[in-house]
């Protein structure tokens, strides 16, 4: 069982997707992980951001590996666990850009469909079911108003004790949508054999039932 969960930013994607998985049970992939994973090591080497040919030379070196760790997902490049960093502010703000290059995009998808062949998992991104799994047996397009996702993002952020402005973050994911969805290679948007979801008035654990009983149904 293949179940993809696509959609923009803070729309409940990870949380959902997580929590699925352990009720079918199947893997988890956050694939974000992955484009973030890229980001942190352009970062680190400063590479030019704007230099397409090095960031595919890079993304091609790096031994990706996401790994479970008392029931945790951990994210290891070459070795190191960056799973901490992955939502520091500087890569939040250059990974949309970072996952617009067309040679990134592919090798990270070719690594996505060779863990996706080895077994059941419910996969989450932006392009899932529409480039990663397009064969998946379910494909789940969660969305949400900008408000309501900003403000989670926000809850997200006070609970780790780091400080940004609401109205600020809804910028910060405006701009992201914006990228994501405009981009030329993959971008955002519902499968045409999607289920859509809205978020905004349900928990987790009601999207996942509702999940559920589309698989009983497919
Ligand atoms: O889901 P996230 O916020 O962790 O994703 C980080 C960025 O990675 C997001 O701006 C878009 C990109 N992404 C993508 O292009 N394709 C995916 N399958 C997953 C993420």
């Amino acid at each position: 069982m293949k179940i993809t969960i696509d959609g923009p930013v803070a729309s409940g994607k990870t949380a959902v997707g997580r929590a699925l998985a352990r009720r079918i049970p199947a893997r988890f992939l956050d694939t974000g992980m992955m484009y973030r994973a890229v980001t942190w090591a352009s970062l680190q080497q400063k590479i030019d951001i704007n230099n397409n040919a090095d960031l595919a030379k890079l993304t091609k070196s790096l031994s990706i590996e996401v790994v479970l760790e008392d029931g945790e997902q951990v994210l290891k490049v070459d070795g190191t666990d960056i799973t901490d960093e992955l939502r520091d502010s500087d890569i939040e703000s250059n990974v949309s850009k970072i996952s617009q290059v067309g040679a990134v995009r592919h090798e990270l998808v070719d690594q996505q469909r060779a863990i996706a062949s080895t077994g059941d998992i419910v996969m989450v991104g932006r392009d899932i079911g529409t480039v990663v799994i397009p064969d998946a047996d379910l494909k789940i397009y969660l969305d949400a108003s900008i408000q309501i996702r900003a403000k989670r993002r926000h809850d997200e952020m006070r609970r780790k004790r780091q400080r940004i402005d609401l109205e600020k973050l809804v910028e910060e994911i405006k701009t992201r949508d914006n990228m994501d969805s405009n981009r030329e290679d993959s971008p955002l948007v519902s499968a045409e054999d999607a289920v859509i979801i809205n978020t905004d008035r349900l928990r987790i654990d009601q999207v996942v039932n509702l999940i559920l009983e589309s698989i009983q149904k497919s």
